[in-house]
């Protein structure tokens, strides 16, 4: 009998888990929000709707396991659902630590993980008190809601945060940090808490947003140590099941810190596809049917992925696919979406020798297909000749 995974989220971290399921054979069926493309694109069963009640209720009764490809799910309806006797996974507590970034910084200090300074504020005068304290810059973020930087503000004074401000919400606030590098460890945990943890790796960030992931990351090998302990720390803290992302921060003065966590598969693994032993999607599903997890060793010495942002003005990225897959070695996903200026809309991975080369490769490939054009049309007059 066929094992069934349902995923909550068409967009493209179900479109990759649907591939890594076709090897051995695990069922998919995807609860897609209308006009989402990438896993309806690739995916045979699919259940339109906003994940309510009800739609997952469905989506659960069809299948051996729901788990999610977003964190837009409201952790009561998961508990209901799990109460009922569903096998929802993640659970509903590790969902709430995963979709509001202030519980989640709260839980994680209670269990003595290190976190930047932060605290909570509703207003400029909450915000000034905290700044009186830690010092400028501060770091402003919406507690949940925001992706790829959209939601994380860093002020130099009270009038930089005046539009999260006039939101009326509470708002997290943390110690404006002088980073040395990002790190990212992911680790898939099993419902009975067996766990693998991947190469620890180092993620570059423009703008907020993820442009680059090298693994494995080039530090010193204490540093490295410390980082998956404290993944697996977190993992343990958060009552993970899946794959855990943990985004960590090293401070310009040594510090290591958990940034956020992601209770799903995340942009830092996705080089784990063609670079490790077994994908983060294929742990993913292991790990919330509870199967055996498979090893994360690296096949090669190093790999970069670099993001495909669409550049403006750019339309189909598949019109530059040739001129991409000729730059050399690269593996090209492209996840469906509609190029807007700025959006994710897929990645290329590069292995090889050293991150140096790798990186310069994936990011010319990465912004060739960000920046495709149609092709010119042929002028007036020239006519096509067929020999
Ligand atoms: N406290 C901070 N100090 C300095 N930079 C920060 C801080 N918090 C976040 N950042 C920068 O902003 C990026 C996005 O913040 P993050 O909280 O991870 O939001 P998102 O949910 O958009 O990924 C981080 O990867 C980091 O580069
Ligand atoms: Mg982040």
């Amino acid at each position: 009998v066929q094992l069934r995974v349902g995923i909550v989220g068409g967009g493209q971290l179900a479109r990759m888990l649907q591939q890594a399921a076709i090897g051995p054979g695990i069922g998919v069926e995807v609860l897609a929000a209308p006009g989402e493309v990438s896993a309806p694109d690739v995916v045979p069963t699919i259940a339109w709707g906003s994940p309510g009640p009800d739609t997952l209720r469905r989506l659960a009764e069809r299948v051996d396991v729901v788990t999610f490809d977003h964190e837009g799910v409201d952790p009561d309806t998961v508990a209901d659902l799990a109460d009922e006797g569903f096998v929802l996974r993640p659970g509903p507590a590790t969902l709430i630590y995963a979709t509001d970034k202030l519980a989640q910084r709260r839980h994680l200090q209670a269990r003595g993980l290190p976190v930047p300074r932060f605290g909570e504020v509703r207003d400029a005068a909450g915000l000034e008190a905290f700044a009186a304290e830690v010092g400028w810059p501060v770091a402003v973020k919406l507690p949940s809601g925001g992706y790829d930087g959209r939601g994380v503000w860093l002020a130099r004074s009270t009038q930089d945060a005046a539009a999260p401000l006039s939101l009326g919400r509470a708002l997290l606030v943390e110690e404006g940090l002088d980073l040395a590098r990002e790190l990212a460890v992911l680790v898939a945990r099993r419902p009975a808490g067996d766990t693998v943890v991947y190469p620890v790796v180092e993620t570059v960030q423009r703008d907020g947003i993820c442009v680059e992931v090298q693994a494995p990351a080039v530090v010193p090998d204490d540093l490295a140590e410390a980082a998956e302990a404290l993944g697996l720390a977190v993992a343990d803290a958060v009552e993970a099941v899946g794959v855990l992302a943990v985004e960590l921060f090293v401070t310009a003065d040594g510090r290591l810190l958990v940034n956020e966590i992601a209770a799903r598969p995340h942009n830092s693994g996705h080089l784990s596809i063609e670079a490790c032993e077994t994908s983060q999607f294929e742990n993913h599903l292991r790990a919330v049917l509870d199967l055996p997890l498979g090893p994360t060793g690296l096949r090669r010495p190093a790999a970069v992925m670099a993001n495909v942002l669409a550049a403006d003005g750019s339309t189909d990225p598949h019109t530059a696919l040739a001129e991409a897959l000729a730059l050399g070695p690269v593996h090209v996903h492209l996840y469906g979406k509609e190029p807007r200026p700025g959006r994710k809309i897929g990645h290329v991975t590069v292995l090889g020798g050293s991150a140096t080369d790798a990186s310069a490769l994936a990011q010319r490939a990465a912004a060739v297909l960000g920046a495709a054009r149609p092709a010119p049309r042929r002028p007036a007059g020239v006519e096509e000749v067929t020999r």
